[in-house]
């Protein structure tokens, strides 16, 4: 398995280009389910949590054509409606395609994804939705089955915000028989960009980005041209590198309006941040002071300060001066980058969903294992400022959610190299 070796010390400067988001993308890809014509999409991040979908897509009989950062997807021959578990385990959103199957294809058979490093991860709200829209739905041998002849506007709450169970049921919607209203919906960015994808499709929606989303079924969906929007995880997760390198670093093609809960608690450490928008062009630029202030989090859904950051934001907390309490109120088992940051020297305690951080005047190189795709770049961030040489092993997890990380890096000072397996 691959690894990364980081030698600390280097204040991180320059630019670089912010990839699409793979929370955008993966969705999306799976709206290409909705209709028979060719949906194109650009700004689609190379990345294997991608491959993979893609790879699902092309199993059911989807065509794909990839050209650059541009993928065009035809599911007008799809003849095989079953997400097996082999592909499923890899990768928890391949549960995406539930609702497009079941709403253009009437049935569908997808792998339960099982849980991950960071929690159970159910999906029983995506079921509890579908089959109140008319779906029957069992759930037998490991596998969510679904059919429908055709699926009814209903009114669904969901009991928590879940991001990818407001994705499925929204996309289920668009081809239902009737109007549908999704409560207490996951208000993320990435759901207002499927929902302008689906829009453009010719799907009626209204309403993402808040808690109600109101969505009038169609008879049938066009294909259409979209442009992923940036990711603003890889974002957040650039800007803590720069911060905790006393560094000053512009980010291309993003916002910080996706991410002003981050934007806050960095500006909160001592950052300087500013946001740079034109019609053509978009950037952020930060420039931190030589030690960060520390600074307490608690992670809720959007707009709060997002889970996906939580992990990065720690290692930004385990080198800044004072002490930070971090809440993780979203996953239940979503430390696991603390023990790992501990051996580089932090001074972390966990209780529960709590982790309390000390800050140390220094962290040491060692040789550490990245357990989740989150988790794998708090110890990057965390390899950046410890002294001498830090291994980061099973980094196939950050080659899930981030493209070509250690170029990125390097472009703007870092020293790193992938040391193949
Ligand atoms: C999405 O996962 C993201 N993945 C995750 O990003 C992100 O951490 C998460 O949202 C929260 O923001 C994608 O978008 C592909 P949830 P998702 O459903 O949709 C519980 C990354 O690093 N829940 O919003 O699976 C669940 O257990 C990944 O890019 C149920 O109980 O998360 C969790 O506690 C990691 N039943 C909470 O809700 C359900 O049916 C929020 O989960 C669904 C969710």
């Amino acid at each position: 398995m691959d690894k990364l070796v980081i030698t600390g010390g280097r204040r991180l400067a320059g630019e670089v280009a912010v990839s699409g988001a793979k929370n955008a993308a993966l969705p999306i890809l799976c709206a290409s389910l909705l209709t028979a014509e060719p949906l194109t999409l650009s700004n689609v991040p190379a990345l294997n949590d991608i491959r993979t979908m893609l790879k699902l897509l092309e199993q059911m009989g989807v065509k794909v054509a990839r050209d650059g950062d541009s993928v065009t997807l035809d599911a007008s021959g799809l003849g095989n409606p079953v997400a097996a578990y082999e592909l499923v385990k890899t990768m928890r959103a391949s549960v995406l395609v539930l609702g497009p199957l079941v709403a253009r294809h009437g049935e569908a058979s997808v792998s339960l994804p099982g849980g991950c490093a960071i929690g159970a991860r159910p999906v029983d709200q995506h079921i509890k939705g579908l089959t109140a829209m008319g779906a029957e739905v069992s759930v037998e041998h490991g596998y969510v089955n679904a059919r429908a002849t055709r699926l009814k506007g209903a009114r669904l709450f969901t009991d928590m915000v879940t991001v990818t169970g407001t994705e499925n049921l929204m996309m289920a919607a668009c081809l239902a028989d009737g109007e549908t209203v999704i409560e207490n919906a996951a208000r993320e960015p990435e759901v207002v960009d499927l929902a302008q994808c689906l829009n453009a499709m010719g799907a009626r929606i209204s309403g993402a980005g808040t808690d109600v989303i109101r969505i009038r079924g169609v008879e049938r969906l066009t294909g259409a041209t979209h442009r992923i929007m940036p990711d603003r995880i890889e974002t957040g997760t650039y800007l803590c590198a720069a911060a905790v390198t006393g560094g000053d670093v512009r980010l291309t093609g993003t916002s910080a309006g996706y991410l002003d809960a981050v934007v806050d608690k960095l500006m909160d450490a001592g950052c300087d941040i500013d946001s740079e928008k034109s019609p053509s062009h978009e950037a952020i630029h930060l420039k931190a002071p030589r030690r960060l202030k520390a600074v307490s989090i608690r992670t809720a859904p959007y707009p709060a300060f997002p889970t996906d950051m939580q992990a990065q934001f720690m290692a930004v907390n385990a080198v800044a001066e004072g002490t930070a309490v971090i809440r993780e109120t979203i996953f239940e088992n979503r430390f696991m980058h603390a023990v790992e940051l501990i051996r580089l020297g932090a001074d972390i305690k966990i209780d529960g969903n709590t982790a309390v951080v000390t800050g140390v005047d220094k962290l040491t190189g060692a040789t550490v294992m990245a357990t989740d795709l989150r988790a794998s770049a708090s110890l990057v961030i965390a390899g950046l400022v410890a002294e001498g040489e830090t291994t980061v092993e099973r980094i196939y997890h950050l080659d899930r959610g981030y493209e070509r990380l250690e170029d990125k890096l390097a472009a703007l000072g870092a020293v790193v190299r992938r040391q193949k397996a």
